[in-house]
């Protein structure tokens, strides 16, 4: 694809927390259309994208080869981010690889696949990491930029691995909802003295956007994002520097996490909300999130930091930083600062799964 071409992009998973920016990021001038796949064309964030020039939209699901096949043809380029948290692991791998081929075939010219770190393997296969969401994508990671070596002339392929959204530490019903006890913010999590790498949104537009910029570099390449490996007492000194408001954090071990926990509730249900309970390769959320929480603890996920400076030299780079901008762009929005978003009466989920209240068709 050369890079100064005008290049219409199929996107799957664009009304999604990560697509939105992605999205926007493809439009923000003339060089890219964007054509989002989605089950509802009437939802809020559907509209939203529909709103922007050079948008248009197709209906239908990932979980069908029609609709693949119609999503890719007339388009040059595709980013697909496929969701697990629908699918379940298994089903995930297959829409995924699926996707791949069939972009292949309908003569799309450069693939970005929304992926995740392969944690299990990265752990030297150690079931303690075992998180369904990461493994599912990381497996099918690995197996385009092995398709790549052979079809890169044709199509060529990069994997962008981004990780947990820093938006998710003021979200509601995520991994990190923090709660709110006697005017202290606080996070109540089992990460020790680990880490998260943490991703800001706005930036994965960036990201992806570069990647699609630079399909000769690109070509092959697995871009591996975050803000900074951010431990959480850092996390909350940087939002009571930020708010002037008291904030903590509490290693918490996993019983008790599981017990009162911000997912505790949905502990025993599958990780993926149309995976089969019944089917026993699936992970429910329990399992699935004490692998992912373990990944942290445990360091299993690097990041090149120094790639990362030279791809986005204005990228965010510490969760203080991420506070004050978040602050900024809350208060001009009208709503309010990070310290009355963090309320739970205030609070909007930064997932779509989370509006959807973790229903929708496969
Ligand atoms: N949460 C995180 O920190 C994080 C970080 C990195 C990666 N991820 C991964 O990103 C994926 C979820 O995307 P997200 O984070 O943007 O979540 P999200 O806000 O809940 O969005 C889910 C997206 O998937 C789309 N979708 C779901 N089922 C679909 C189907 N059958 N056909 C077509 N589109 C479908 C939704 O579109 P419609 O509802 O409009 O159809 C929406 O765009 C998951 O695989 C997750 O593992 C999550």
């Amino acid at each position: 694809m050369p890079s100064n071409s005008i290049s219409k992009v199929f996107v799957v998973g664009g009304t999604g927390a990560q697509g939105l920016p992605i999205v926007r990021a493809l439009v923000a001038d003339n060089k890219y259309s964007v054509r989002f796949l989605t089950r509802d064309p009437a939802s809020r964030r559907a509209k939203d994208l529909l709103a922007l020039d050079n948008v248009s939209v197709l209906e239908g699901s990932f979980a069908d080869e029609a609709i693949l096949r119609a999503g890719f043809r007339g388009c040059d380029a595709a980013f697909v981010n496929i969701d697990g948290f629908n699918t379940g692991e298994k089903t995930e791998m297959y829409w995924a690889m699926r996707s791949y081929e069939i972009a292949i075939e309908e003569g799309i010219k450069f693939f970005v696949y929304g992926n995740l770190d392969y944690g299990l393997k990265k752990s030297g296969y150690d079931s303690r990491f075992r998180t369904g969401h990461y493994d599912g994508k990381g497996r099918v990671g690995e197996w385009i930029l092995f398709q790549n070596q052979v079809n890169r002339d044709r199509m060529g392929a990069a994997v962008f691995t981004s990780g947990p959204y820093i938006e998710m530490v003021i979200s509601p019903g995520t991994p990190m909802t923090p709660t709110v006890e006697d005017g202290v913010v606080t996070w109540r999590v089992p990460l020790g003295e680990g880490a998260v790498p943490h991703v800001a949104l706005e930036d994965c537009g960036f990201y992806v956007r570069w990647l699609f910029d630079h399909p000769d570099r690109a070509n092959g390449m697995d871009l591996e994002v975050a803000i900074d490996h951010i431990a959480y007492a850092d996390l909350a000194a940087a939002f009571e520097k930020v708010t002037g408001h008291p904030a903590r954090y509490i290693d918490t071990d996993l019983d008790e996490y599981w017990k009162t926990g911000p997912l505790s509730r949905a502990a025993h249900a599958p990780a993926g909300y149309n995976a089969d309970p019944n089917d026993k390769s699936t992970m429910n959320i329990r399992d699935n999130f004490t692998g992912f929480w373990n990944l942290w603890k445990y360091g299993v996920v690097k990041r090149d930091y120094g790639l990362l400076d030279e791809v986005h030299p204005n990228r965010i780079r510490s969760a203080e930083e991420w506070f004050r901008r978040e602050d900024r762009l809350g208060r001009a929005l009208g709503k309010g600062g990070l310290w009355e978003r963090v309320q739970p009466e205030n609070r909007t989920p930064i997932l779509k799964i989370g509006e959807d209240q973790r229903t929708g068709k496969l």
